[in-house]
């Protein structure tokens, strides 16, 4: 496959994998926060960037190029509030979608149209992901930090927590 693309592939590979940690930890401190809702959100959150993260590799694979399994970095064990691991989320999360935009972006210019084809899927996928960081975020403001309305924001997370797409 095009060397150029692998090697971005390989970095979106990377940046996959640091979402899955980095929303894995924001997991662990919710559930050490009695946030159980927000972490099992978060759980399932860093499930699906290992999904995102496999379907690159698989990809690449798959086209005779050669994936790698990257290092990630190690995420912040503490947060603020609430607030603040969901601002956190959608700033990652907006820093992905460059990512994505770039890489895309990256298969125009070396008319790689099947690897344009593929990352469509991600493309959605990132539009989907700011969408919920963003209504998420809205709610966080209107309760304001009010402890009755965090109750019940982590109770309704809980129960529209689902499992990732595959
Ligand atoms: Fe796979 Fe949320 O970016």
């Amino acid at each position: 496959m095009n060397l150029r693309v692998q090697q971005a592939l390989n970095d979106q590979i990377e940046k996959e994998a640091s979402s899955s940690h980095y929303y894995l930890a924001m997991a662990s401190w919710a559930e050490n926060n009695g946030l159980n809702g927000t972490a099992k959100f978060m759980y399932l959150h860093s499930d699906e960037e290992r999904f995102h993260m496999l379907k690159l590799i698989k990809f690449i694979n798959e086209r005779g190029g050669e994936a790698i399994v990257p290092p990630v970095t190690k995420p912040p064990v503490q947060f603020d509030n609430l607030e603040s691991v969901f601002t956190k989320l959608l700033e990652h999360e907006i820093r992905v979608t460059e990512c994505i935009n770039n890489l895309v972006n990256i298969c125009l210019e070396e008319k790689d149209y099947s690897t344009h084809n593929f990352l469509q899927w991600y493309v959605s996928e990132q539009l989907e992901e700011e969408a919920l960081a963003r209504t998420i975020l809205d709610k966080l403001k209107l309760i304001s930090g009010d402890k009755a309305g965090i109750y019940l924001f982590d109770r309704d997370l809980d129960n529209s927590a689902t499992p990732p797409k595959v």
